[in-house]
Parts: structure tokens; sequence; C-alpha cells
């Protein structure tokens, strides 16, 4: 089942290209070459698990854990929270995926981490990292991750390198440095990595992106082969607006479109077009 863009974008959340055809690239080439479970740690209003859910096979389950409205287990986490999806119930998130999908995913409603309690173990082939942004919490969520995956399942990991988000940074490189987890692409803001072999969901990265405007760079790190996926090469989109590092990207389209229909350029920014 495919889900166009039109329909994607009548759903509020932090989801952009080029990582909703990472998704439809990766999920796409885990299916057939991994059939697995998938899980979501974060839906918020269920942008990105809607792409999930489309891909479900047979048999295959998607698993999706969130707070919804129910409070936070510390004081930053609940910040983070009141900050920027003020506002969200699980109503809210089940009735948005039930517009694009007949059935509900398993969903969870607790802390993240939790969800090793409620989906299987080494069986999944994609598992989405994209609750708190604080560094304890992705800590927890990167083990959780890796108890779900099956050997070669792709971990990915939101924000990995904003501005806002140093703990999502931290833990997302302690993990390469002392677990073993290796990055095989990156986009602007999301890692994508594997505890096992991610020769092949490399190539399938390589091969979108190839013929797109997007820019394609291969690195080395930590002894491992990454592709980067780099924002258009600059003059084929206009400039980020200058105030768009003082908002949350999560908030951002809501600015962006307040700010349109007051008269204001906010651009056409890399991150929302
Ligand atoms: C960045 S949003 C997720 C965006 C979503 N993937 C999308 O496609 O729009 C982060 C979500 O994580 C949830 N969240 C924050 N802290 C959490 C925690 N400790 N455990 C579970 N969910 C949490 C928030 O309620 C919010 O819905």
């Amino acid at each position: 089942m495919d889900i166009p863009d039109e329909l994607l974008d009548t759903i509020e959340g932090a989801f952009w290209p080029p990582d909703v055809d990472l998704f439809r690239t990766l999920l796409a080439a885990t299916a057939t070459h991994l059939p697995g479970d998938l899980a979501e740690l974060g839906v918020f209003y269920g942008k990105s698990a809607v792409l999930l859910g489309a891909s479900l096979g047979d048999g295959e389950v998607l698993t999706v854990v969130d707070l919804f409205e129910a409070g936070a287990p510390d004081e930053q986490n609940q910040g983070e929270n009141d900050a920027s999806y003020a506002g969200l119930t699980r109503a809210a998130f089940e009735a948005n995926y039930r517009r694009v999908h007949s059935a509900l995913p398993v969903v969870v409603q607790g802390l993240s981490e939790s969800i090793v309690d409620h989906a299987r173990h080494g069986t999944h082939r994609f598992v989405h990292v994209d609750a708190s942004h604080l560094h304890a919490h992705v800590v927890a969520d990167i083990d959780a991750a890796r108890l779900l995956l099956a050997p070669d399942g792709i971990l990915v990991l939101d924000d990995f390198r904003e501005e806002h988000t140093p703990g999502v940074a931290a833990a997302a490189w302690q993990a390469v440095l002392t677990s073993g987890l290796r990055p095989f692409a990156v986009s602007p803001h999301k890692m994508y990595a594997t505890w096992g072999d991610g020769s092949r969901w490399q190539a399938a990265v390589e091969e979108w992106a190839t013929g797109t405007t997007w820019v394609l760079e291969r690195q080395v790190v930590n002894g491992d082969s990454l592709v980067r996926i780099g924002s258009p090469v600059s003059g084929t989109l206009p400039p980020d607006h200058p105030a768009r590092r003082f908002v949350p990207p999560v908030v951002w389209p809501l600015v962006r479109r307040m700010g349109e229909r007051a008269g204001l350029r906010t651009g056409g920014t890399r991150d929302q077009r």
C-alpha cells in the first residue's frame, strides 16, 4: 500500500523529506529481504506511524508507544512535552491512523522503553526511535530497540544532530562507540543504523538517492561505510528562515502557516517543503 505525500501532509508532525522517501525505500527493502515486525517509539499524531503501517505484511506486527496525554516520568521530559506536544491525545492519534488504515497497530500508552514488554524480541526489521529527546531516555530507547531488532534490522534515530538535541547526539554516538551500532546512512535529521550488516540497506539508499536532487556523499565513520544524504545544493531551495532555529521542529509547520497567513515569508525550508 502506498501512502501519497498529499495524505501524509494532512497529518501534523515532524517527518519530512528526505526521510519520508528513505523510510519508503528501507521499509520496502526490509519487507523483501528481512520480513519482520515494525515499531515506533514516539508517534505524536501518527505521521510516520501511518507509513510504517502501510508496510505491514502477513503476520507482521506494528507496535507503537507514546505517553500521549499521560504525565512524563520526570520534570525535564514533562517540560519537553509541554513545549512541543501540548494537546496531544491518544484518541487524536488513533483517529488519524484510522483515516489511513482499517485496523490500529498495537498501541501502548506509556514510557517509550516499556515497549520491550509489549513487542516481540529479535523479530523487528525496522524500529524508529522518536520519543523523548533527552539523553537518558534515548539511551534506554536504543537499548530497547536493540532487544526488539532482528540481527540486520534497522534502527532509525530521530534528531541525532539538531541544535536543541545534544542528548540524542550523545546517545547515538555512544551506542556507535560502545555497543557496535553501525550507521549506514545519515540524513539531515535522522541516523539509519544496524547492529548487523547494513550493506544491503545502504545500497538501497544509494539507488534511491541517485537521480534525486539530494546530495549523496560516501564517508567512513568508525571504520564503516556511511552515506550522507545532504540537502540539495544551494540554490535549488530557498534558504532557512532565520527564526527556524528558535522553533522546535514539530511546531515549525504551524508557525510557518501562521506566518504565511500573516503575509510573512517563512520560506520553503529544507525541513518543510
Ligand atoms: C517528535 S514526536 C514524534 C513525531 C512522530 N514520529 C511523527 O511522525 O510526527 C515525540 C513524541 O514522543 C512522545 N514522548 C515524549 N516523551 C516520551 C516518553 N518518555 N515516552 C513515550 N513517549 C514520549 C511525545 O508525546 C510525542 O508524541
